[in-house]
């Protein structure tokens, strides 16, 4: 199950996005926007929160940057959110970071490679080994 949420500015690029979705069968819960505008660290603690709890696996948050939702996610312990706007950021942030929420701006990308993000995003597995023990280290940093 992917979580995703948005702001005001990016609601047509997550119905782009959820429409996509539907088309290749990929569940997902949509925690709104869908009109009225909000704060995005309110839709970035939604979404993130569907994580920690292990109801959802990954996350999708857009705004109209992307560095919003970013940032206010990756307050939460546990999150590891990551803004990308190309593809090989997409692949390796799961492969080497174990990213957990994919960011992206809707004044930055377009829906058609913002939808080649989310596939990479969701079909990339994390690499683990060296990158593990990285990974913890950035866990740890939770707690400096
Ligand atoms: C909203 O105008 C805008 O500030 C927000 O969508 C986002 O870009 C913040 O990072």
């Amino acid at each position: 199950m992917i979580a995703i949420g948005c702001d005001h500015a990016a609601i047509d690029l997550k119905q782009a996005i959820m429409a996509h979705l539907d088309e290749q069968g990929i569940a997902y819960t949509n925690l709104g926007t869908d009109g009225d505008p909000c704060d995005y660290p309110d839709m970035a603690k939604a979404v993130a929160e569907k994580i920690t709890s292990g109801e959802c696996e990954k996350g999708i948050l857009l705004c109209g940057t992307g560095i919003g939702m970013s940032m206010a996610a990756n307050k939460i312990k546990g999150i590891r959110a990551a803004v990308c706007s190309d593809e090989f950021s997409a692949k390796y942030t799961r492969l080497h970071n174990d990213a957990n929420i994919l960011c992206m701006g809707a004044r930055v990308i377009g829906a058609g490679l913002a939808i080649e993000l989310t596939d990479i995003f969701l079909s990339t597995g994390f690499e683990g080994g060296r990158h593990q023990r990285r990974v913890d280290k950035i866990t740890a940093l939770e707690e400096a």
